[in-house]
Order: structure tokens, then C-alpha cells, then sequence
């Protein structure tokens, strides 16, 4: 079994580059599969998902292939593809459902697993469905699969979300972009991600208005193309940089990251004492004294993001002062606090609220990584705790940060990956 060992009390200091995100990337490689031909992904991150989503792209038929100095993915999309997404590609990762939206496009049907629970929460299906319903697609639940079929060409409809659910998007713009009519989904939610996915689509002869916005308006087109396609920087690990400068009063540049996508998390950094500095393809973190805790409550974009609550969390527990952290999107998140109480932190949880009392100094401990983002929230604890913290379960990091103890090192972070 792998592990993280991190030894805290070094101070970062240096540079890091930001790769493509992996909320977008795993979608824009289902969206490939839109256009038989050749489509050419860039910027596409070393990670875990990224390796389970081209699986799932090989069985359906594809040909992938990922050059990982040049960081670019190669996806030869058949004319016929296969319709169905396994088991045992699903449980690995829940992400593999945003292959529902082009397969119906593609083949009127697709039998996709069913995810089951997540270490986040119970993470429904029902908008997804809700809105597929709404297309002409019938989908019912046989065997722990979603089967889904339409007569022919799905058929353009007005999709009103009950909540600006990422997943059901993707799937609904994936699904529609090929349909008769014109499709509207609002309340659509506006994450980078979303905005990205939509770019692609568009270069692959789709019509998309309301890009960014949370009315998108689709306008079925009969037939798309391949494309050549550069992921969006990855927001959440850019986060997770600016947050492992602050929490060791450290000073990191951060390049190819967009602020602009990063804008309340940042400005709650400042509020901890931070200065920063944005560029136009980066911006520099730099911190001189203990943190100030900072209240943060998750919303969909443009609120405060769910995937950096734990390293937030991380952050209060040393902060001077006492905050209050609100989980508004998954319920389970707070799972990891658990792992943190560990290493000394003072977090007492009442359903979706966290109240973090700051702690001047954590103590190395051995800690599980319960979900990827929490693994990043206990690696940042660790470089602050005395002693030497083992983060087990890494592979659930190893899902959305590449080279994280390359960078980690580079910057001056004492960690390394260890068998244990
Ligand atoms: C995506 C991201 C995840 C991020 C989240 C919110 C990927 C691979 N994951 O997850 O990192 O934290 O967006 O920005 O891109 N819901 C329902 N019914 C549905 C769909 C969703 O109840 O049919 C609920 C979920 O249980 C959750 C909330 O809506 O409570 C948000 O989910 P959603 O926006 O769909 O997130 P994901 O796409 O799963």
C-alpha cells in the first residue's frame, strides 16, 4: 500500500504551474464521442480519472491514446460505438455517468451503471433523468443500470433545474446538442467547467448560446465534427496552491491559473492575511503571519466552491480565531474531520455547519484520505503539524492532482510517496 509521508514545518516557497482541470477534462473527453473522427484534447492533467475515462472511451469502441509530454489526449471516435458503460469503470468513478448524454445522442440508447454512494454524499440522478425525460428519452433502472432509449433524434425541450446540478447539465448540453429544436435548460449552473464543456461543443459545430450564464440555449445541429480542444486551468488545485501558501506563511507563484475563476476563495485568503497578486497568467500567494479563520460557505459557482471546503477546514485549524464552515452541496464532506481531529484540530460538525476553533500548532498522525479533496485538506495539515503525518489511501489524491509530491518538493514541502 502507497502512502503520503509529510513532515511539517517548512515554510513554501517558489513556483508551480497548474495543469487542466479535472472536472472539465473527463468531459470533454465524453464529448468527444459526439463526432466520429479524430479530436485532440491539451492540457490534459496525469491523473487517475483521466486513465479510467480513457478505458471507458476504449470499451466503448475509441481509440485512445495520451501523450503525456505533450499532455494531450488522442481519441479516435468510431462510427458505431458500443452503448454500454460497466460496472466496474462506474464504481471506480462517478464521472463515467457523463457518458449517458452522448451515447443517447449518438446511438438513441445507452446502458449505463448505476454509481451507487460516493464517500461525499448520496449524489442523486434524478435531475439527469428528470431532464432526459424532458428530450423524449426514456430511462429506467434494470439490473443497477440506467437503460435509456429514444425512438430516433432526441427532440429539443425546455429544461427548468431544480438546482444547478454540474452533472445534469453536461449530460442534458451533451444530449441535446445533436437534437431537433431548440433546447433551454435554466438555472443551469455557471462553474468554469460548464463554460468549457459548452467552448468545446461550439468547436465542434454545436450552438450554444448563454455561454457562462445561467440560461444556455442549445439549438440541435444535424451533425458534429472532430476537434482540436485546451482544457480549462484547474480552479480547485490552483486553490489548493494558494491555500499551502497560506497556511505555512509561505510565498508560491501560481501559473497558469486564472484568478478570475478563484474570486471569493481568494478574497477569504486575503481576509486571512494573505497578499496577492494576480497577473495575467497566474498570481502569487504570499503570507507572513498565522492565519485569521475565515467563515466560508459552499454554493455553486460564483460562491465558494465545495472542492476547496477542506482545505479551508484545514486552514481554520491553525487560524487565529474560531470560524464557521457550511456545507451546502454535500453531505457527507465533513467525513474527513474526523482524520483531521487526529492531528490535533479542534472541528465540532452539527449537520451541514463546522465550527473550527484554531489550534497554534497540529500534531503528526497517521490520517486516511477520504475523498481527493480531503486528502489535499490533510496533506496541507500535515505540512504544519510537527512531526511526520502518513496519509494512507492516497490513490484517492493520486484521482485529481498530478505530480503532487513533485510540485509538493519543489516548492520546499518535505513529503514523500512511500510503501508501506
Ligand atoms: C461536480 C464535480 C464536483 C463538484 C460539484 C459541484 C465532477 C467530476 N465533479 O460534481 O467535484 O464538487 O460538481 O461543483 O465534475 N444532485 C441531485 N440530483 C441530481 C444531480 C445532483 O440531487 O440529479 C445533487 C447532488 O447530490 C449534490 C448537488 O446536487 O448534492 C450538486 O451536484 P452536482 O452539481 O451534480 O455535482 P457533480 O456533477 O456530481
Amino acid at each position: 500500500m502507497e502512502a503520503f509521508e509529510v513532515t511539517g514545518g517548512t515554510r513554501l516557497s517558489g513556483e508551480v504551474s497548474v495543469s487542466g482541470a479535472k472536472n472539465s477534462v473527463l468531459k470533454l473527453m465524453a464529448a468527444s464521442l459526439l463526432a466520429p473522427g479524430t479530436s485532440t484534447i491539451t492540457a490534459v492533467p496525469e491523473i487517475l480519472d483521466v486513465s479510467v475515462m480513457a478505458e471507458l472511451l476504449r470499451r466503448l469502441g475509441c481509440d485512445v491514446t495520451h501523450d503525456v509530454v505533450a499532455a494531450s489526449l488522442t481519441i479516435t471516435v468510431p462510427e458505431t460505438l458500443h452503448h454500454q458503460a460497466d460496472y466496474d469503470l462506474v464504481r471506480r468513478m462517478r464521472a463515467s455517468v457523463c457518458v449517458l448524454g452522448p451515447l443517447i445522442s449518438r446511438c438513441h440508447r445507452a446502458e449505463v451503471a448505476v454509481p451507487g454512494g460516493d464517500a461525499i454524499g448520496s449524489r442523486g440522478l434524478d435531475l439527469h433523468i428528470a431532464g432526459l425525460n424532458r428530450l423524449g428519452v426514456e430511462v429506467h433502472n434494470e439490473h443497477g443500470y440506467l437503460m435509456a432509449n429514444a425512438p430516433g433524434r432526441l427532440q429539443g425541450a425546455s429544461i427548468w433545474l431544480d438546482f444547478p446540478s454540474v452533472g445534469a447539465t453536461e449530460n442534458l448540453l451533451m444530449a441535446s446538442v445533436l437534437a431537433k429544436g431548440t433546447t433551454v435548460i435554466d438555472n443551469a449552473p455557471r462553474e468554469p467547467e460548464i463554460a468549457d464543456l459548452c467552448r468545446m461543443l461550439v468547436s465542434m459545430g454545436a450552438q450554444i448560446d448563454g455561454i457562462g450564464s445561467a440560461t444556455l440555449e442549445v439549438t440541435g445541429v444535424e451533425s458534429m465534427h472532430p476537434t482540436t480542444y485546451q482544457t480549462v486551468p484547474d480552479r480547485i488545485v490552483a486553490g489548493t496552491w494558494a491555500v499551502a501558501a497560506v497556511i505555512t506563511g509561505g510565498d508560491i507563484m501560481v501559473r497558469s491559473a486564472r484568478a478570475g475563476d478563484l474570486e471569493i476563495a481568494l478574497d477569504k485568503l486575503v481576509t486571512a492575511g494573505a497578499h496577492i497578486e494576480v497577473g495575467d497568467h497566474g498570481f502569487r500567494v504570499t503570507m507572513d503571519r498565522r492565519p485569521r479563520a475565515v467563515d466560508v460557505v459552499t454554493l455553486p459557482y460564483p460562491g465558494f466552491p465545495t472542492d476547496l471546503q477542506p482545505q479551508f477546514i484545514a486552514l481554520n485549524a491553525v487560524a487565529d480565531g474560531a470560524a464557521m464552515v457550511t456545507e451546502n452541496l454535500f453531505e457527507a464532506r465533513f467525513r474527513f474531520v474526523q482524520e483531521l481531529r487526529r492531528l490535533g484540530a479542534d472541528v465540532r460538525t452539527d449537520g451541514h455547519h463546522a465550527l473550527v476553533r484554531g489550534t497554534p500548532r497540529l500534531s503528526g498522525a497517521p490520517v486516511e484520505a477520504t475523498d481527493v479533496r480531503a486528502g489535499a485538506g490533510l496533506v496541507l495539515a500535515g505540512l504544519v503539524a510537527e512531526g511526520t503525518t502518513t496519509v494512507f489511501d492516497i490513490s484517492h489524491i493520486d484521482r485529481g492532482y498530478a505530480h503532487f509530491v513533485r510540485d509538493l518538493t519543489g516548492v520546499g514541502g518535505q513529503i514523500a510517496r512511500v510503501d508501506i
